[in-house]
């Protein structure tokens, strides 16, 4: 039998990257899935915050298992600044990834110390029980944008061992090495085996 599960978010490519991960064996709803439109709280201070409390909305009003995500982009010359707030660092109260992309290269002006790191969390709620999986990419922040794939601050992030952005290495090398994949992998590692110590317990 299928794991049926619920994640937490309506991006189509996010959708796309965890379900060709996640396999045949697993069946991953959408909130769209489930008729939810509400626009869920993201008000806590940290990623792992954030997540869990995506998760446990769904799971105290839809009563199903779940998991959520959420990504910062942590710059070492920033103390860790946006962490939390990335998708809406340039204005408050909404997301324009041009503004934040320009915030940023404004703010790193004159700065030698470009480090930076992508980072993941995921929450899943399984079976009353609360998990958490991270994902990280080490990196530095480019002088300038780079690259027309991908998305956010993609054309930015120039990822270890490479003098190339997200943005011009494209989804396939992107997907193999990025903090959501590589979060992705230890949720799938995860419920792979514990769908296996299910089945050995079922004597099946
Ligand atoms: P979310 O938690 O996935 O919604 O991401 C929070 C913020 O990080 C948004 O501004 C995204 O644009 C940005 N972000 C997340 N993942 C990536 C990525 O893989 N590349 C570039 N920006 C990203």
């Amino acid at each position: 039998m299928k794991t049926r599960l619920v994640f937490a978010t309506n991006n189509a490519h996010k959708l796309e990257e965890i379900r060709a991960i996640a396999g045949a064996d697993f069946d991953i709803l959408s909130l769209a899935d489930i008729r939810c439109h509400d626009d869920i709280p993201e008000t806590a201070d940290t990623l792992e915050g954030n997540a869990l409390l995506k998760a446990r909305y769904v799971r105290e009003r839809y009563g199903l298992n779940c998991f959520a995500d959420d990504t910062g982009l942590e710059v070492r010359a920033l103390g860790g600044a946006p962490g939390v707030h990335t998708a809406r660092y340039a204005y408050p109260d909404r997301h324009d990834p041009e503004a934040n992309t320009r915030k940023l290269l404004r703010e790193l002006e004159g700065q030698t110390d470009r480090a930076a790191a992508f980072r993941t969390v995921i929450a899943l709620l399984t079976d009353g029980e609360e998990h958490l999986f991270e994902g990280r990419v080490e990196g530095r922040i480019a002088t300038a944008p780079r690259g027309t794939e991908g998305f956010g601050y993609d054309p930015v992030f120039e990822p270890e061992d490479t003098s190339r952005t997200f943005a011009e290495l494209g989804p396939d090398v992107k997907n193999r090495i990025s903090h959501r994949a590589r979060a992705v992998a230890r949720l799938v590692a995860f419920l792979k085996q514990r769908a296996a110590t299910a089945r050995t317990a079922d004597g099946l």
